[in-house]
Order: C-alpha cells, then sequence, then structure tokens
C-alpha cells in the first residue's frame, strides 16, 4: 500500500484534528501517502482530495472542528455513487482509506469494506452511542463543556429559586444526558432509552425538591427524550403556582459540538489515528478502533454499526439515588 486516504464524517467533534494529524504523520511515517478527503463522503464522489505533507497537520492538534471538513452524506447509500468513489481512489492509486465518524459513516466504511475496498474506522461522535467502544473521540470534551454549562445554570439557578430544564444533544441516545446529570448533581435526568416518566410525576419531583429546601431544581434532557422538553417546560409552568420553582429553559445546541479538545481527546484522536494506520497498513480491513479499558483494539465494524451502544442502566439508578 503506498496511497491511503483519511475523511471525517457526519457531525464534528472535537478531537477529530488530533486524529487526522496522526493519521497523517504516522501514514508518512511508515512511508506512505496520504490523502485528506474534503466534506466526509461527498469529497469521495466529487473528487476533492488532496496530498498532505507533514505541515499541512501542524496546529491543529488544539483546534476545534476538522480542518477537513465534514458532511452528511446520504447518497452514499447508493451503489453507483460508492462505486465511483472507489473509482476515483483508484484513479489516484489510493487503495486504503480512513473513515471518522458516527454510526452512519461507520455504516459507509463497512459498505466500502464489502465491495472490497480497504476500509478502517475511527469512532468520532459526541454522542458515545458507537457500540463496541467506551468512548469515542469528542465526548469527553463535550461531557465537560457541558458540566460547566450545567455548574453557572446551577448559579443563578440557586440565585432566583428556579428550576431549570437543560436540553442537552443526544438524539437517539442519553449518554451525554446521563453523564453530566450525574456529574452536574441534575435532580432529575431524561433519557430516551427509559421511557416515561410522566409529565406529572416529573412535577412530584420539582415539587419535592422544592419541599426539601433545594434551592434549585436541575432536569437534564437528552434531545432524544420524548415528549421533549417544551413539553415539560409547558406543564411545569400551568402548575407553576403550586410547584414553588419558576422555571427556565437552557438548550445547548451546537455549543456542545465545538471548542479545544480536552487531553484525553487529543490524546485518544492521535492513539486512534496512529492504530487506524497501522491496521491498515497491516492487511486489516472493516474494523473499528476500539477503546476497551485502557486498551485500543479491533472491533468489526458490522458489530459497530448492527445497535447502538446501550446505555449504562446501574449509573442512571446511581443518578436516581444522587437526587
Ligand atoms: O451526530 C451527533 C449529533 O450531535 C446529535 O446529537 C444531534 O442530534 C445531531 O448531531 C445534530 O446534527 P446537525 O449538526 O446536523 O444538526
Amino acid at each position: 500500500m503506498k496511497r491511503i486516504a483519511v475523511l471525517t464524517s457526519g457531525g464534528d467533534g472535537p478531537g477529530l484534528n488530533p486524529c487526522i494529524r496522526a493519521v497523517v504523520r504516522c501514514g508518512l511515517k511508515a512511508g506512505v501517502e496520504v490523502f485528506g478527503v474534503q466534506w466526509g463522503y461527498a469529497g469521495l464522489i466529487d473528487n476533492d482530495m488532496g496530498s498532505l505533507d507533514s505541515r499541512a497537520v501542524s496546529g491543529i492538534l488544539g483546534k476545534g472542528g476538522t480542518i477537513l471538513g465534514t458532511a452528511r452524506c446520504p447518497e452514499f447509500l447508493e451503489l453507483q455513487v460508492r462505486r465511483q468513489a472507489i473509482r476515483h481512489m483508484n484513479q489516484r492509486g489510493i487503495n486504503g482509506l480512513i473513515v471518522i465518524g458516527g454510526n452512519g459513516s461507520l455504516a459507509g466504511a463497512l459498505a466500502l469494506h464489502e465491495m472490497g475496498f480497504p476500509t478502517i474506522g475511527v469512532p468520532g461522535s459526541i454522542d458515545n452511542d458507537i457500540n463496541g467502544t467506551d468512548l469515542a473521540v469528542g465526548v469527553d470534551t463535550t461531557l465537560n463543556t457541558i458540566l460547566d454549562a450545567i455548574d453557572r445554570i446551577k448559579d443563578t439557578a440557586s440565585s432566583h429559586q428556579r428550576a431549570f430544564l437543560v436540553e442537552v444533544m443526544g438524539r437517539d441516545c442519553g449518554y451525554l444526558a446521563l453523564q453530566s446529570g450525574l456529574a452536574g448533581g441534575a435532580e432529575l435526568i431524561l433519557v430516551p432509552e427509559r421511557e416515561g416518566p410522566t409529565l406529572e410525576s416529573i412535577a412530584e419531583e420539582v415539587l419535592d425538591a422544592y419541599m426539601r429546601g433545594k434551592s434549585h431544581c436541575i432536569i437534564v434532557i437528552a434531545e432524544g427524550w420524548k415528549p421533549g422538553t417544551k413539553a415539560v417546560q409547558e406543564y411545569l409552568l400551568s402548575r407553576r403556582e403550586e410547584l414553588g420553582f419558576d422555571v427556565r429553559v437552557t438548550v445547548l445546541g451546537h455549543v456542545q459540538r465545538g471548542g479545544r479538545p480536552s487531553v484525553f481527546d487529543r490524546t485518544l484522536g492521535t492513539r486512534m489515528g496512529a492504530m487506524a494506520v497501522e491496521a491498515l497498513l497491516s492487511g486489516e480491513s472493516g474494523k473499528m478502533v476500539a477503546l476497551r479499558g485502557n486498551g485500543l483494539e479491533l472491533f468489526p465494524l458490522a458489530e459497530a454499526v448492527k445497535q447502538l451502544k446501550p446505555l449504562d442502566s446501574m449509573l442512571l439508578e446511581l443518578a436516581e439515588i444522587m437526587d
């Protein structure tokens, strides 16, 4: 293998740049030329890629986002589109690809592998919903961003004696809500993996916090939880007089995806990028680099994308005790 390519795909997150940097520098060290593909799979389809030297990845270790750009690319589900992508790589003499991204992106990587194109995945997603890896690149920084916000919200919530609904990302997965709620001392955490509680019992929790003499009530809600933050807000406001606390809502949104990667994400991105190159050059394909305990292992992409990573129900129970 003399030439490989790397792309970032799906939602961005802190730590992607350290990973790209590791892929480029480890690839060059091993004697291969590394191409950076722009805008995820869209760049493979549009033939938008270029060779990266060591200097091209200088100074990016501490930068959020991805220097390659990223995109969601539903067209990549089409066979003819993937054929075009492979043709473009073949024309340039590229015969291995590293895909850094979440579930949809890793499904694309698996599809390329199944078409005979050597492909290795790296889990990059703030949601931490990728099966088979303890953590994905970006999760640690995002959690710290959320925690910083919750701490700040708590200050103002206590000063005004208010209940706050803090909505965090996690379309299908409550990991960010659970971990940040636990670390931030939330009174209640609502995640899509667990049905309920009813609006009535959420109101009871708020009243209970008020009656216990708490100065605030923080409810962390994953964006994928149904019936959703707005429904809770409206219900609590409809019973505002009896609940004691007034209610405010903060939706953290894309603030959670940006920012300087933490030490952990810089290191994880670097380690995973290095291992992805090593795996590709030693003939592996159809695998994802996964963090298991403190070590990195290769995990089948087919297993990684088969289901979402389950939530640790023991942590949920612990959070309930801690409220
Ligand atoms: O892909 C992860 C994620 O951050 C989800 O938690 C969130 O729902 C989604 O991305 C938002 O995507 P977009 O930036 O495309 O609106």
